[in-house]
């Protein structure tokens, strides 16, 4: 269920603030009913709008992985610096896609954008623990010792409890496969911080049972498949 503001301003057609008005102003009717309170919530997929007795139709939902490039805030606006929605098409930038958890603006790799919100909170959620994973080259070398310290969860001097984590050293040992199952502002950068190896290139290749497709480019995105996103709504 998500606020008719919402579900209208995503048409591109109206702002959230000129909808707003045009349900003050008793132009809105869903299902038949003029609705006058723009946080009255409704299903998308289920409901018949009209204003001014035009019917409105409310834009599905879209679901895009896309290959975060360096240089790009995982943001919807800034008003300083580009963010990934500046690599959609203009019709896709009006339909209130949002990044479901962010990277770094110099973090590459696997970012889910979608307007659905219930679902992209409900992957966000703390309770959730949807395994994240990263390919990271740091300053000096891995060791198994830092692969034990993830393991064991640790404490960083800022005071963050950090979660189990695994990190598996690879053949080149200033490169390392880390997974986490939460997402804390720096997180990965952090942890490696504190084992004195701090990381030098970070790109996210999967997030629960989504994989980056090894066909997109840096920049290049592609609407989930069918099976993607069944399985993300199976989480
Ligand atoms: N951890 C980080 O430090 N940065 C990211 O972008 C993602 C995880």
């Amino acid at each position: 269920m998500e606020r008719l503001d919402k579900i209208l301003a995503g048409t591109g057609r109206w702002s959230r603030k000129e909808v707003r008005e045009l349900a003050k102003l008793g132009r809105v009717e869903v299902n038949g009913q003029v609705v006058r309170r723009p946080d009255d919530k409704f299903d998308r997929t289920a409901m018949e709008v009209r204003v001014d007795g035009e019917p409105v139709s409310p834009e599905p939902y879209y679901y895009l992985m896309l290959h975060k490039p360096a240089g790009l805030l995982s943001v919807t606006e800034d008003p300083r610096q580009p963010t990934v929605l500046s690599l959609l098409p203009p019709h896709l930038r009006r339909v209130g896609l949002f990044p479901v958890g962010r990277l770094d603006k110099d973090t590459e790799g696997l970012l889910l954008l979608t307007n659905n919100g219930p679902l992209g909170h409900r992957l966000l959620s703390p309770g959730r623990h949807v395994d994240k994973v990263y390919f990271t080259r740091v300053e000096g070398q891995l060791d198994q010792a830092d692969a034990a310290a993830f393991q064991a969860g640790m404490l960083l001097e800022d005071g963050l409890q950090c979660l189990p984590a695994e990190l598996e050293v690879l053949e080149d040992p200033s490169t390392g496969l880390v997974t986490l199952r939460e997402g804390k502002y720096h997180q990965v950068k952090r942890m490696l911080a504190a084992r004195g190896k701090p990381v030098r290139y970070l790109k996210r290749l999967s997030m629960g049972p989504l994989t980056l497709d090894p066909d997109l480019a840096p920049g290049a995105w592609r609407p989930l498949t069918e099976a993607e996103l069944a399985a993300l709504e199976g989480l």
